[in-house]
């Protein structure tokens, strides 16, 4: 069965997109047939993997004026990678989701449960905060994995976000699940660091996953590729990064 998952803290820059997009990668080099929906009007994710943008995008599919498969393309050069993208230029997801969405919480779960035929996995790229948008991207999700800094304030925000996906099982009947952690950036070297995992693995019933400083991230995003395939002087991925996504993808799908 297909399994829907996003990836998101309401803070920004805590490495969603790099997450979501380098997962979705591992996942299609693992030979499943994988789509990543750009919920974020900002199209980080569509940047980083698609040169122009294409005829139609997701907010289209949303206001109906072109079918989903019209808008799905295949990602160049990674083989079972394809994007539901969204480019900012016009704000149209953003003019869409303040205007439009609240009539309309489910869309997007509908628009998964149409797509979940023809995907074996779907990743959710979504955009920070905890609008009408990000609500109904957690909808349609069968789980969201939260990723966080470590700083004190990630921790705030992930009792925050908590809190939100409570309100969000009970009054939108949603069953999205939350039982993994990533901690981005994490550097064992630092006291602070070590103590904000201690407290994330504190915080309940928390898998929690460790994800180094790794320049590929930057430098793959810059040159429209997958982290795992891209080497810059023969440098590629870091033995830990690759080791926990391997792990990560593992564990998300099963
Ligand atoms: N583990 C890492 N090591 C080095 N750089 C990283 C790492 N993770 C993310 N980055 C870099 O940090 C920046 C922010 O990451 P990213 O865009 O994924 O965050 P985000 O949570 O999606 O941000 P936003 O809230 O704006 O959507 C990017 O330039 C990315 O390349
Ligand atoms: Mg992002």
């Amino acid at each position: 069965m297909t399994k829907t998952v996003a990836f998101h803290l309401q803070k920004g820059g805590v490495g969603k997109t790099t997450i979501s997009g380098t997962l979705a990668c591992q996942s299609a080099l693992s030979s499943k047939k994988t789509l990543i929906i750009d919920c974020d009007p900002q199209g980080n994710v569509s940047s980083w993997f698609l040169q122009s943008a294409p005829k139609f995008e997701l907010a289209d599919v949303l206001q109906g004026k072109c079918f989903v498969g019209d808008a799905i393309v295949k990602i160049p050069n990674i083989d079972n990678l394809y994007i539901l993208p969204t480019f900012g230029i016009g704000g149209t997801l953003k003019i869409y989701s303040e205007t439009k969405l609240a009539e309309e919480p489910y869309v997007l779960q509908d628009l998964v449960s149409e797509v979940s035929k023809d995907f074996d996995h779907v990743i959710l790229d979504l955009s920070p905060g905890l609008g009408m948008l990000e609500r109904a991207a957690l909808i349609a999700s069968d789980e969201v994995v939260t990723p966080m800094t470590s700083e004190v304030f990630s921790l705030d925000g992930l009792e925050i976000f908590i809190h939100e996906l409570q309100k969000l099982r009970k009054n939108m009947r949603s069953a999205v699940k939350h039982n993994k952690i990533i901690i981005n950036s994490y550097d064992t070297r630092i006291k602070q660091h070590r103590d904000i995992y201690a407290a994330a693995l504190e915080s309940g019933n928390y898998k929690v996953y460790l994800i180094p400083v790794d320049p590929i991230f930057r430098k793959s995003q810059e040159a429209g590729k997958a982290p795992q395939l891209f080497k810059v002087r023969g440098r590629g991925m870091k033995e830990a990064t690759a080791k926990v996504f391997d792990e990560l993808n593992r564990d998300i799908w099963k």
